[in-house]
């Protein structure tokens, strides 16, 4: 017995509005099916295929690096309709776990759940019990609680509609009792598809037991059909997020105003975050640093006792304990920071390491550049490091000071606790220990005398 898992991707998503296909919008930065491809391998299943649809180049292209088999459903006859294509992949006796690629927060615990409590011989459908059921199919129950089927919102009559018990739209089921069953299905409905949801009924009428499974919280069984529930549904998410790091030691100032995109964010305890604080991709923050108001970080490893200062925005960056970075600084991909390293407001750079102690406070651009410990680089420096075809590297040696308004023209080596004149245009090796100018000598015209205010010409 192998277990299979098929995601079904395929719908129209016309609710959305939008012409990206649904399950390639994100929450929390990570796909709809990206959510759903993971809970699912988390399961370690045999197989997980795709039935996918509508935006059938642009999906299989942004999740090629997904493994899986990709199903094409030409038309979306229903999510019914839907499995019966993915269903020549799977034997009789698989166990098949149906997923869908709109219901982004399921956890991979949940559906562990689901498959250990339901018998392999049985149906296994996961539902919950929601505050506002509007939209979703209800479980209908007999009077003895035996669930009978399920009915969909536009086929719901008034009694229906009171139910607050809902189909989330999971279920497990063995593979022979699919491909006996799913071939019944009959449009017979509001939307004149083959509805999934069938199966239950025709289940029950010939007595296959059918375990109901609920679901542990409401939001995680949530399902995306407009834009106005995802963002909903990113709000609560980014709001669990924001109380397991106040849990976890983390000072976050206003919960409602940090956004965390992705799953590979670690910060650690006594960090605090400021409001409107963006943490993307890979990043980590250490103890006792802390991010001001507006910055977005992303990709970053950040160390002990940082203080990032409001407005900053970093990304591919590894910045060392003690470092002090903005305000309204932008650091891009490959900057390093040694320890106690000081970027100012207004620099900008860019594949550099700048070594323990180093300065560069104000108005600066520093693009591939090595940079030794305790060197001060004066405001308004430039290193000069592409030459319109190539890019050429600016090392610059422990001690060094680098006078404002600099202009470094790579290729250049500036020698340890080298001095450098404010204004200089720096095109050749600058020697160590020494003062050394680049610019045009100050004069004085003695006896040169101011001219008179003339007449302006008349034309
Ligand atoms: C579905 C369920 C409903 C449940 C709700 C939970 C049915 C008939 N209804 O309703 O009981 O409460 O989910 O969120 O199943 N899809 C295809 N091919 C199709 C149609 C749909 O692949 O032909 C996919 C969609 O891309 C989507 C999923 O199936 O990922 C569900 O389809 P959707 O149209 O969103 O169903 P709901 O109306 O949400
Ligand atoms: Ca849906």
């Amino acid at each position: 017995m192998h277990l299979r898992v098929i995601i079904l991707a395929a719908g129209k998503g016309k609710r959305m509005a939008s012409e990206i296909p649904k399950v390639m919008h994100t929450l929390a930065g990570v796909p709809l099916l990206q959510r759903v491809y993971n809970a699912a391998t988390a399961l370690n299943p045999y197989s997980i295929q795709i039935v996918y649809g509508n935006g059938r180049g642009l999906i299989r292209k942004s999740f090629e690096h997904l493994e899986a088999e990709w199903v094409h459903q030409e038309e979306q006859l229903g999510t019914g309709h839907a499995v019966l294509q993915a269903l020549p992949g799977c034997n009789d006796e698989d166990r098949v776990l149906i997923l869908y690629g709109d219901v982004p927060l399921l956890s991979s615990q949940t559906l562990r759940n689901l498959l250990e409590i339901t018998p392999v011989d049985s149906i296994g459908l996961l539902v919950a019990n929601v505050t506002d059921p509007f939209g979703l199919g209800r479980i209908v129950r007999d009077p003895a609680g035996r669930i009978m089927g399920i009915v969909e919102e536009r086929d719901a009559d008034e009694a229906h509609r009171r139910i607050k018990e809902i189909n989330t739209g999971i279920l497990v089921c063995p593979g022979k009792l699919l491909k006996q069953k799913l071939p019944n299905l009959k449009p017979h409905n509001n939307q004149k598809e083959l509805y999934l949801t069938d199966l239950i009924a025709l289940a029950v009428a010939e007595n296959i037991a059918v375990k109901t499974v609920c679901a542990s919280s409401e939001h995680e069984v949530r399902g995306v059909n407009d834009l106005w529930q995802l963002g909903e549904l990113e709000r609560w998410y980014q709001e669990q997020q924001a109380k397991q790091l106040s849990l976890a030691g983390v000072r976050v100032l206003d919960p409602r105003r940090l956004d965390l995109r992705g799953d590979e964010i670690k910060i650690a305890a006594d960090v605090t975050l400021d409001v409107n604080v963006i943490l993307e991709g890979k990043t980590s923050i250490g103890k006792h640093s802390k991010i001001g108001a507006n910055c977005v970080i992303k990709d970053t490893v950040i160390g002990e006792h940082v203080t990032i200062l409001p407005n900053t925005v970093i990304e591919g960056a590894i910045i060392q304990q003690g470092c002090q970075v903005g305000p309204f600084a932008r650091l891009r991909q490959g900057t390093e920071l040694a320890e106690d390293a000081k970027v100012g407001n207004f620099v900008e750079t860019k594949k550099i390491k700048l070594g323990v102690g180093s300065k560069a406070s104000h108005l600066t651009y520093l693009g591939d550049a090595t940079i030794g410990a305790h060197v001060n680089i004066g405001a308004g420096t430039i290193t000069c490091n592409y030459d319109g075809v190539n890019k050429w590297e600016t090392i610059i040696r422990d001690g060094a000071f680098i006078g404002s308004n600099t202009s470094l023209v790579a290729p250049v080596e500036i020698g340890e606790n080298a001095t450098i004149g404010a204004g200089s245009t720096v095109s050749n090796q600058v020697p160590a220990n020494q003062l050394t100018l680049a610019r045009a000598r100050q004069q004085t015209i003695e006896g040169w005398v101011r001219p008179d205010k003339q007449d302006k010409i008349k034309t």
